[in-house]
Order: structure tokens, then sequence, then C-alpha cells
């Protein structure tokens, strides 16, 4: 386990792209490995999780090859054009609980059997949650106890109409992508609109899907046929510079093909409600997703408070560990509530937000569905157990920008997850 030092900070100054969305290049790797032809995706995430798909997608039949280094590196993908063979052996989805939950669904009406086994942490995720739509579609999926390890024996399937019972991206991706392939209409009901990116892909490789208010329709057998596309920065890798930018009044920051799409910027808006200054400098559309230029400052006396709940908390649920580690900085303080999914992620992230709140020494109440953290607080460098979470070491990195001496990250690696390049941005942004 790796152990990363963060010093305090005076500023952040500069610009930056971040890597590729790691939520758009899981569909757009799923999409291009069930379509017929070659995709090419530039500016592929440079997460492991979204590696996890192209790895369990060449074990599926397709043909991944990556060219080119760094951020010139070109993903092309060569599709099974809708036949999937039979694995030779599990299908392993790492620590990503999108690549479990979305493929499930993408893998269901092909007769094979599949088994799909992940890391300790995805083991410990509820899987439920796709197993009932997709069962109601026809398909046999066994799960141990509600966990992983999941096994499918794919068959035909059946449309469905579903409403969702808890807000999740992930559990409406997998029923659009088995109701792709279903036989009829299969209908999709969101209690709350959760980011819709797989819309957008399924659109991109040519599908027809329909939206009549909240109700989101796709007819069965439709084939894909693959694209050239480049994925927009990660808004969620971005979050943890925006934030970090906000602890100081002389921050200037620069966020270049960024990914704008309207149901992942809840985090703007609550940003702009506790001071922060935002300017969209350029703004353009790509396969239906928003990419844009943005800059931020800090309004002149810093930043004041917020109450995140309902349909907000579950729109930005990804950025609340980095808005609760900012919220001690604050003048008011953030309370978070309805935030219960928090529990389920890579890890309980309300226990570990709140243990590592008050390893740097501050106060913080903790509910079932959220916290209370006052504003006013003055924080100590500290000794952090990012309990391998990515989110939970590179929120803790940020809170460290502003404590008082230095703070210890234990299992700083899990960055890597969705973020490798994380600590050596943070370096090179941070005036000291
Ligand atoms: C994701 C959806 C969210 C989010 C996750 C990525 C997606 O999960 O927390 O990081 O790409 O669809 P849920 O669907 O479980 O809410």
């Amino acid at each position: 386990m790796s152990i990363q030092i963060v010093r305090p900070a005076r500023s952040v100054q500069g610009s930056l792209v971040v890597p590729g969305d790691k939520s758009i290049s899981h569909r757009y790797a799923m999409l291009a490995g069930l379509a017929e032809g070659t995709s090419r995706l530039s500016n592929f995430s440079t997460g492991a999780d979204p590696h996890s798909t192209l790895g369990c997608m060449a074990a599926l039949g397709a043909t991944v090859t990556k060219t080119g280094e760094g951020r010139a590196q070109v993903i092309e993908v060569l599709g099974v054009a809708g036949e999937f063979k039979e694995p030779a052996a599990a299908l392993d989805c790492g620590n990503s609980g999108s690549t479990m939950r979305m493929l499930s669904g993408l893998i269901a009406s092909h007769p094979h059997t599949f088994t799909l086994v992940g890391d300790h942490s995805l083991t410990l995720r509820p899987m439920e949650r796709i197993r009932k739509p997709l069962s109601a579609m026809g398909v046999k999926m066994e799960l141990v106890e509600g966990h992983a390890p999941i096994t499918i024996q794919g068959s035909e399937l059946t449309a469905i109409d579903f409403d969702t019972p808890i807000p999740s991206a992930q559990v409406k991706t997998a029923v659009l992508f088995a109701g792709l392939q279903a036989t009829g209409t299969t209908s999709l009901t969101e209690s709350v609109r959760t980011r819709d990116h797989s819309e957008h892909a399924l659109k991109a490789f040519g599908a027809v899907l329909k939206r009549d208010g909240e109700r989101l329709s796709i007819a069965g057998g439709q084939k894909l046929k693959a694209i050239d596309a480049t994925v927009p920065g990660d808004i969620s890798s971005a979050a943890f510079f925006l934030c970090a930018a906000l602890l100081f009044p002389d921050s200037n920051l620069v966020l270049d093909s960024l990914g704008m799409n309207p149901t992942r910027t809840a985090l703007l808006d609550v940003l702009t409600l506790l001071g922060a200054k935002f300017r969209v400098l350029t703004v353009e559309e790509h396969h239906g997703e928003m990419i844009g230029t943005l800059q931020v400052n800090v309004a002149q006396g810093g930043l004041k408070g917020a109450d995140i709940s309902g349909a907000l908390t579950a729109q930005l649920i990804d950025e609340l560990p980095v808005l609760a580690a900012i919220a001690p900085y604050t003048r008011d303080g953030i309370r978070i509530r309805d935030a219960q999914e928090l529990r389920v992620k890579e890890s309980d992230r309300i226990a570990l937000v709140v243990k590592n709140l008050k390893a740097m020494g501050a106060e913080v109440t903790e509910y079932e569905d959220g916290m209370d953290i006052p504003g006013g607080q003055t924080l100590k460098g500290g000794v952090i157990d990012s309990g391998t979470d990515h989110r939970i070491a590179m929120a803790f990195a940020i809170a460290a920008l502003r404590a008082e001496g230095e703070t210890e990250i234990h299992g700083a690696e899990a960055a890597a997850i969705s973020f490798p390049e994380f600590f050596a941005y943070l370096d090179e942004l941070c005036v000291r």
C-alpha cells in the first residue's frame, strides 16, 4: 500500500486537461465491442476501471488495440457484430461496479454461460438491483447472497416496462443494453433523472431510443455500427481540482476539453451556491455530449455553505466525498442527506469520510444517510485511510491543502482506479 504525503498550498494556478470520462469510456467500450466494425476512441479514460471493461470486451471476442502514447493514445475496438463468444474464463470486472452491472445487461441475451467476478470491494456491492429487471426479461442470473460472483445463463430476452426503484444510471443502462437485444420494446421510467451517457452513446452507435417525459423506450433487435469518438474530460475527476482551487482566494484554474453534460454538472450548481465563479470559455457537442473550457475563481469573501439532499444528492453522488472534504473550510458548513447509496460504493463512503475528517481534527456528525460538517474549522494534517477507495484518497488530498502541517494518504494508489495522474497534476498546479 503506498503512502502519499500532501503539503499545504497557497493557491491553485494553471490549466488542466483531465483524462477521459470514466462513465462514457465504459459505455463506448461496451457498445464498440458489440457493434459491427472498428471504433476509434480518443482520450479514453486512463483509469483502471474502463480498462477492466476493455479486458472483458476482448474476452468476449472483440479485438482491442492501443496505438500511440499518453494524450495521443487511440483505442481501437473491432466489435463482434452482435455476437459475443463464450469467454474462456470468468469476466474480471476488477473494482468496477459499472463494468459488472452494465455488462450483465449487455451479455444477457447471448446464448452462453458467463461468470462475472471482481475484487474484494466489488464483491461487497449490491447486485440484486440488476438481477430483478434482467430476470424479469427472462435471463437466468445467480448471485451469492445478493453479490458477485454473478453467473448468467444467457437466453432470449423479452421486453419489460420497468420503474427504477433507486436512482442508478448503471441499472438504467443494464436494462437499456438488454432491451436493445430483446424481443419487443423495453420501457423504463426513472424516479430521478440520472446521467444520460448511455442514451447518447446508444444513439451515437446508431440505435433509436425515444424519450416521452420521464419514460425511455428502446426497441429490441437493433444493430450497432462502429464510431470514431473523443471522450470528454471527466468532470468527476475535475471536481477535485475545482474544489482545490476554491480553497484559496488567489486561485485561477482553467479546465480544457471538459465534459459538461447537464446531467453531470450539479456539482457546478452547488459550487456556485458556495461562492464559485465560473466562466464557460468554449463549448461544443460530440455525439450528444457537451465538451468545453471552464475557468473557475472564488468570489470575494470565500466559500459560504450548502444543504444537499433529495434529487441533488443523487445527481452529484460521486462528488460528495470531495465536497465533504472542503466543508470545514466553508463559512456555514455543508449538510448532506438522502445519501445512503454512498454506503455501498467502492467503500462505505459516509463512514470513511467521517473517520478521515475526524483524523484531521474536524467536528462532524454522522447520520445513516449523510453528515453535518460545520464550517469555520481549522484542520490539522493527519493520517488518512483511503480504504482502497479512489475518491476517498483524492478527496482528502484536497482537504490536506488547507490543513496545518502535512497529511499522509495511506492507500493513495487507489487514485489510479479513475485518475492515475492525480497526484502528479496536484503537484504541478499547487503553488506552495
Ligand atoms: C455511474 C453511475 C453511478 C456512479 C458511478 C458511475 C455510471 O453509480 O456513482 O461512479 O457510469 O453510470 P450508480 O448507478 O450506482 O448510482
